[in-house]
């Protein structure tokens, strides 16, 4: 069953590569129009929406992150995105025009199931992005993208994860093309592009070996930090998520941004920092900030481990160590970005000698509020 891995969570990482290319395929129809899997909303009512509100717990919500970034930028619609028991509990302003996107692996978390009976009642469209057939969160909602990851037994999420990132992505342009912000050479060359990501995954799984190398070096370290920007962002918060359930080390992602209004108080001799660099073909000075980020907390004494993109040199006098990703837009990088940081937090827990796929304290699907 573990496909002849020692853990579930090991298989589940080298699992990726297929499960980009599952949530991707068959999407298309012979005109080129994108489709959803379940649609319960009149396409006149979709064309209409004001603002998106992505609404998800833990891992899943790092993937409505990486999704505003693309919807925005795509569709022209505002998106927020926030933590299902968080907006369950205030007064959210949604009406007819809000369309609600409930991203989860499980479809029963029930917190995010709360937050989508919420939202409903008070007269928004629910879309959900959802690993599990016939859960709960589908069943309810007014539309469906399923992502095709199969089964994810570890505890941990991470086949789901980029899963559900490649699911942004599409939701992205079907809505985009259904209100005509893209069109057909657009959408194609998007989809070209993203049917290009799981050779990149499996290329990144491929410096397993090394990164296994650092993360059994580092097992005593007591706290990690994680800096990213724009969609880096939430992927620095996911690499801080693995690390904490895994391997039980203190870790916060941040903002690159934030680092001089208060968190680089906390880097001193010997402070591990991870950091992941957008590449220095898109935005320049979105590359020129983060590489100045990495110097900065290097000149106060912090190890620094960096995610920096096939030939990008810049990086290479502030980095202690370098875990090289493929080329790729900005937009996608989240898909390759955070395998390296999957693989750390595995290995590292591996070298403390922690059952990774059942971390403590933890279940799979949190049916309780
Ligand atoms: C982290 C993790 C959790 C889940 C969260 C939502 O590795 O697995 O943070 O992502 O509990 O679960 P689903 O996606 O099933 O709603």
């Amino acid at each position: 069953v573990k496909g002849g891995f020692a853990t579930f969570m090991e298989k589940e990482i080298h699992d990726q590569p297929l499960a980009v290319a599952d949530t991707l395929r068959g999407r298309a129809d012979a005109e080129g129009r994108l489709k959803l899997d379940e649609l319960r909303i009149d396409e006149s009512v979709l064309r209409l929406i004001n603002k998106i509100i992505v609404i998800a717990c833990g891992t899943a919500a790092y993937a409505g992150h990486v999704a505003k970034y693309a919807i925005e930028l795509w569709c022209r619609i505002p998106v927020e995105v926030e933590l299902a028991h968080e907006f369950r509990y205030r007064d959210p302003i949604v009406d007819e025009k809000t369309l609600v996107v409930a991203i989860s692996q499980s479809g029963e978390t029930m917190d995010t199931i709360m937050a989508v009976r919420h939202a409903r009642e008070q007269g928004a469209k629910v879309l959900a992005i959802c690993n599990t057939h016939g859960s709960t969160i589908p069943r309810e909602a007014d539309a469906v993208l399923y992502t095709h990851a199969g089964p994810e037994v570890a505890v941990a999420s991470t086949k789901a994860f980029l899963a559900q990132i490649t699911a942004c992505y599409l939701l992205g342009a079907y809505l985009a093309q259904l209100r005509g912000n893209m069109f057909g050479d657009e959408i194609r060359s998007l989809l070209d592009e993203l049917g290009t990501m799981p050779d990149k995954v499996a290329e990144v799984i491929g410096s397993e070996e090394e990164i296994a190398r650092v993360a059994n070096d580092l097992a005593d370290v007591p706290s990690v930090l994680f800096l990213g920007r724009h969609v880096a962002f939430p992927v620095a918060m996911e690499g801080a998520l693995k690390l904490k359930e895994l391997a039980y080390i203190h870790a916060e992602g941040f903002a690159a941004g934030e680092l001089k209004h208060g968190p680089i108080a906390l880097i001193d001799e010997g402070q591990i920092v991870v950091v992941i660099v957008p590449s220095p073909r898109g935005r320049n000075e979105l590359h020129a900030k983060v590489v100045s980020n990495i110097q900065e907390v290097r000149a106060r004494g912090a190890k620094t481990i960096v995610i920096a993109e096939d030939g990008d040199a810049d990086v290479e006098p502030y980095a202690d160590v370098i875990f090289r990703i493929p080329k790729t837009p900005t937009l996608l990088a989240p898909l390759v970005a955070v395998v390296p940081l999957q693989l750390f937090a595995c290995h590292l827990a591996g070298a403390k000698g922690l059952d990774v796929d059942q971390p403590r304290n933890l279940a799979k699907s949190v049916t309780v509020e």
